[in-house]
């Protein structure tokens, strides 16, 4: 697996994320309760950028339809919502962070 530093730590503050690119895919960073995770960045309902939503607890939330990521594993905790229709949601592909002195990295599979 290859790591690539994709931020500083200071650049991210508790409870809040940041996209990156990484291998030319868009990922999503964030800082919950001081340590650092990394999942996909887009929705995997309809492609809304998960880095223009919000971050509440650990939970990512679309800024389209407001489906709900646990920001630490990907997994879809709420459905996507169009007006009154609900609407599963697959799990985000989540991937490896390491800190090293205040850098941060995310490791992906080539
Ligand atoms: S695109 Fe994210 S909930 Fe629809």
């Amino acid at each position: 697996m290859e790591f690539t530093k994709v931020a500083e730590k200071n650049e991210l503050l508790p409870n809040t994320m940041k996209m990156v690119v990484v291998g030319g895919k868009e990922v999503l960073i964030s800082n919950v309760g001081g340590e650092f995770f990394a999942i996909a960045n887009k929705c995997t309902h309809l492609g809304g950028s998960l880095a223009k939503g919000s971050l509440e607890g650990g939970i990512v939330t679309c800024p389209r339809h407001h489906a709900q990521f646990d920001a630490k594993t990907g997994q879809a905790v709420a459905e996507a919502k169009l007006g009154f229709i609900k609407m599963k949601v697959k799990d985000e592909p989540s991937y490896e962070v390491k800190v090293e002195g205040d850098s941060i990295l995310v490791g992906m599979n080539e």
